[in-house]
C-alpha cells in the first residue's frame, strides 16, 4: 500500500493559519489567544528572558471561566462529561452542573482557608470530582497538583512535602480492576507529620463507616453548605495554573509548572486543529488525568471547546477486553485517543473481539505517550478505524504541556506515514541536531530540540530555576532539549525514536532511571543498583535491574527479589516494578562513573553490544567489551 493510502481528508483546507505561523510566530499565537475569554487585555505578548518565557503578559484569566461560564448562556444542558465506573454504573454531567459543583466547591476550598496561590494536592481517581476540584482551584487561583493514584503513599508524600499543599483531596476508595484501593489510608500514611497540611476532604464512596480524623470534612458535607456563586479571580496570564511531577534523570521528581494563559492558548488551539472538534462530537480520550495527557486533553481541552466527552474510571479490559469497543459503540463515540500501549495490547487479543462492533461511529484516531510501531498503527488505521478515520499520532510532553508535532486534520490534509508524528504544529519551531547543536541532514538521527519558546511551555520547576536551566536548557545553547531522539525523513516529517536520556517510558508512563535505582538501595542488602530498559511487545519498554549486594547479605535470592520488588512497589507505585533482577558484583562505568546502560541493555536483551565507536565519555572500546563480557557471564549464572 503506499503512503496516499493514508490520506483522510476532513475537508478542512486552512492554509491560512500555517502560512501566518510562518510570517510571525509572536503574532500568530497573539492572533490565537484572542480565541479565549480574557478579563484584560495583555500589553506584551511575549517576554523571552532567556530560558524563562511569559506569554500574554498583563492580561487576565481564569481557566474555569474559559471552561464553564462561557458554555452557560449556549450550551448549559449539554453534558460535559458522560462517566462511566468500572461496575457499570453512569453519571451524566452537563455543563452548567459543572458549573455549579465547581463554584461550590471553589467555596468550600475558600471556607477551608484556600487563597490564590495555596497549593490544593489532589489523590484522586477517575471520578467526575477530580475535574471537579481541579477547576475549582482554578477559579480561585489556588495551584493544583494531581497525583496519579497509582502512586504509593511515600511517592505521594515526596510531592505533597515539595509543593507544600495546605489541602488535600482524596477519596475513600478507587476501583480497579473489582477490587478497591484504599486511598484514604494511603494519605493518612503520606501526610503524617506533615503539619502544614491543614484539611484532607474525602470523596465518601463505598458503603460503610469511615474513620474520620482532626483533618479530616466529607466532600458532600462541604458541598452542602456552600453557596453555588463564586466570582472568578481574574489572574495575569502568567500565574501558576497547575504543578505535574513528573520523572527526571535525577532522583527527585520534578514539579512541571505550567501558567494560566499560554498553557490555554496552546490547548484551545491544537484541540481544534489535531481533533477538528464538532458541536456533535463524543470525545474519548483513555488517559488519566494524573498524567499530563489527562490534564490538557481530557479537562482543558474539551472543556474550552465546550465538547461532550467520555470519562472512564478503570481498567481498559476489565470486565473483559471489550470494553473500550463497547463504549465506543454504546455512546456513539466519534474521536478516540489512547496509547501505543493499549493499542498493542488490544492488538494482541485478535481482531474478533473489535470486529464483532460495528465501531460505525469513529471519525478521527489518535495515540500519545510513545513511539507507535507502524505494523500497529496500520492495525489501528485498518480494524479500528476501517481505513475511513485519520490517526493523529501526536508527540509531546508534561513540559510543553501540549502537542507539539501531530498530523492536524482539523486544519489540513497531508498524507500520513505510519509510525510519524509528521510535522510541527504552527507557530512552533522544531528541529533535529547533532551533538554540537548543529541540524542534521534528512534521514539522519539526532536530538530533537525545540528552538523559540511556544505559548504551552512550562513556566519553571517547582521551586527550582537552576534545576530548570540545567534539565532544559544546558545541553544546547537557546534550545529546549526535550530528550528524544528523532530522524526527520526527506518530506520533513518527523519519526521518534524513543529517548536519549535516562528516563524509561514503561506503558507510556514516565520513569526515571536514578529514581529506580535509589528506590532499589534503600533496601538494606542492596550496595549499588543500575536499571535500564528492554523492549516489551506490549508495554514497548520493561524495567530490569542489575543489582550489587552487601556481603553479608542473605543468600536467598528468591525473596531477595521478592523483597525488591516490594521496596519499589511501596516506594515508588505499581506501575515502576522491574520485571527482572540480575544480582551482580560489578557495573559496567565509564571512567567518569557513568553507568554504561547501553552495556546492560544489551545483556538483558540478549544482543550484541553493536556499534561502540561512539563511546561514553572517554570509556576505551575494550573498556565496554570487558564489562559486557563479565556482565553477561554474571547474569549468565543468575539464570542458572
Ligand atoms: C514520549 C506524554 C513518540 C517522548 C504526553 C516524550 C512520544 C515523552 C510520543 C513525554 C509520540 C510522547 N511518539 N514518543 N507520539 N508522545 N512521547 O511527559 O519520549 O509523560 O519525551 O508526556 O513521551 O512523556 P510525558
Amino acid at each position: 500500500m503506499s503512503d496516499d493510502s493514508y490520506e483522510i481528508s476532513l475537508g478542512n483546507f486552512d492554509t491560512e493559519t500555517r502560512g501566518r505561523s510562518n510570517l510571525d510566530q509572536v503574532l500568530f499565537w497573539d492572533e490565537q489567544a484572542k480565541k479565549l475569554s480574557w478579563f484584560k487585555q495583555w500589553t506584551k505578548t511575549l517576554e523571552w528572558n532567556s530560558p524563562f518565557a511569559k506569554w500574554f503578559i498583563g492580561g487576565e484569566i481564569n481557566a474555569s471561566y474559559n471552561t464553564l461560564d462561557v458554555h452557560q448562556n449556549n450550551i448549559a444542558k449539554k453534558p460535559a462529561i458522560l462517566w462511566e465506573g468500572e461496575d457499570g454504573t453512569r453519571r451524566t454531567i452537563t455543563y452548567a452542573d459543572l458549573y455549579t459543583d465547581v463554584c461550590k466547591f471553589a467555596n468550600a476550598l475558600k471556607s477551608l482557608g484556600v487563597r490564590k496561590g495555596d497549593r490544593v494536592t489532589i489523590y484522586l481517581p477517575m471520578v467526575p470530582e477530580l475535574p471537579i476540584t481541579m477547576l475549582a482551584c482554578a477559579r480561585i487561583g489556588a495551584i493544583h497538583t494531581v497525583v496519579f493514584s497509582g502512586f504509593s503513599a511515600a511517592s505521594l508524600r515526596d510531592r505533597i512535602d515539595d509543593s507544600k499543599s495546605k489541602v488535600i483531596v482524596t477519596a475513600d476508595v478507587g476501583y480497579r480492576r473489582g477490587s478497591s484501593m484504599d486511598l484514604k489510608g494511603i494519605i493518612d500514611e503520606s501526610i503524617s507529620g506533615l503539619n502544614f497540611v491543614e484539611h484532607v476532604v474525602v470523596l465518601k464512596r463505598a458503603e460503610g463507616n469511615l474513620q474520620l480524623g482532626p483533618k479530616d470534612s466529607l466532600w458532600h458535607e462541604l458541598m452542602k453548605g456552600s453557596s453555588d456563586k463564586c466570582e472568578p479571580e481574574h489572574l495575569e496570564s502568567n500565574h501558576p495554573l497547575f504543578i505535574l511531577y513528573t520523572s527526571g534523570t535525577t532522583g527527585k521528581p520534578k514539579g512541571v509548572l505550567h501558567g494560566t494563559g499560554g498553557y490555554l492558548t496552546h490547548l484551545n488551539s491544537t484541540f481544534q486543529w489535531a481533533f477538528d472538534i464538532k458541536d456533535s462530537d463524543i470525545f474519548f480520550c483513555t488517559a488519566d488525568i494524573g498524567w499530563v495527557t489527562g490534564h490538557s486533553y481530557v479537562v482543558y481541552g474539551p472543556l474550552l471547546h465546550g465538547a461532550t466527552e467520555i470519562m472512564y474510571e478503570g481498567v481498559p479490559d476489565y470486565p473483559d477486553t471489550s470494553r473500550i469497543w463497547d463504549i465506543i459503540d454504546r455512546y456513539g463515540v466519534t474521536i478516540f485517543y489512547t496509547t501505543p500501549t493499549a493499542l498493542r495490547m488490544f492488538m494482541k487479543f485478535g481482531d474478533a473481539i473489535p470486529n464483532s462492533f460495528k465501531l460505525s461511529s469513529l471519525r478521527l484516531l489518535g495515540t500519545v505517550g510513545e513511539p507507535i510501531n507502524p505494523e500497529v498503527w496500520i492495525w489501528y488505521f485498518k480494524t479500528i478505524g476501517k481505513s475511513k478515520c485519520p490517526i493523529v499520532d501526536t508527540w509531546w510532553q508534561t513540559e510543553t504541556g501540549g502537542m507539539m508535532l501531530s498530523p492536524l486534520p482539523g486544519l489540513e490534509t497531508i498524507p500520513l506515514k505510519p509510525g510519524s508524528a509528521t510535522r510541527s504544529i504552527p507557530g512552533v519551531d522544531i528541529a533535529v541536531v547533532d551533538e554540537e547543536g548543529n541540524e542534521v541532514g534528512s534521514n539522519i538521527k539526532g536530538y530533537l530540540v525545540i528552538r523559540k519558546p511556544w505559548p504551552g511551555m512550562l513556566l519553571t520547576l517547582w521551586g527550582d530555576d537552576e534545576k530548570y536551566k540545567n534539565v532544559y536548557w544546558s545541553k544546547f545553547q537557546d534550545n529546549y532539549y526535550p530528550g528524544d531522539y528523532a530522524i526527520k525523513d526527506s518530506d520533513g516529517y518527523f519519526w521518534l525514536l524513543g529517548r536519549a536520556d535516562d528516563i524509561l517510558k514503561v506503558a507510556g508512563h514516565r520513569i526515571g532511571t536514578a529514581e529506580l535505582e535509589n528506590s532499589l538501595v534503600s533496601h538494606g542488602d542492596v550496595v549499588e543498583a543500575a536499571v535500564c530498559g528492554i523492549p516489551d511487545e506490549i508495554k514497548g519498554e520493561v524495567i530490569v535491574a542489575f543489582v550489587i549486594l552487601k556481603q553479608d547479605a542473605k543468600n536467598d535470592t528468591d525473596s531477595l527479589r521478592t523483597e525488591l520488588i516490594e521496596t519499589v512497589r511501596n516506594g515508588i507505585g505499581p506501575i515502576a516494578t522491574p520485571q527482572q533482577i540480575y544480582f551482580v558484583t560489578k557495573l559496567p562505568k565509564t571512567r567518569s562513573g557513568k553507568i554504561m546502560r547501553r552495556v546492560l541493555k544489551a545483556i538483558a536483551s540478549n544482543e550484541k553490544i553493536g556499534d561502540v565507536s561512539t563511546l561514553e565519555d572517554g570509556t576505551a572500546v575494550k573498556d565496554v567489551q570487558d564489562a559486557f563480557t563479565e556482565l553477561q557471564s554474571a547474569v549468565r549464572k543468575n539464570k542458572s
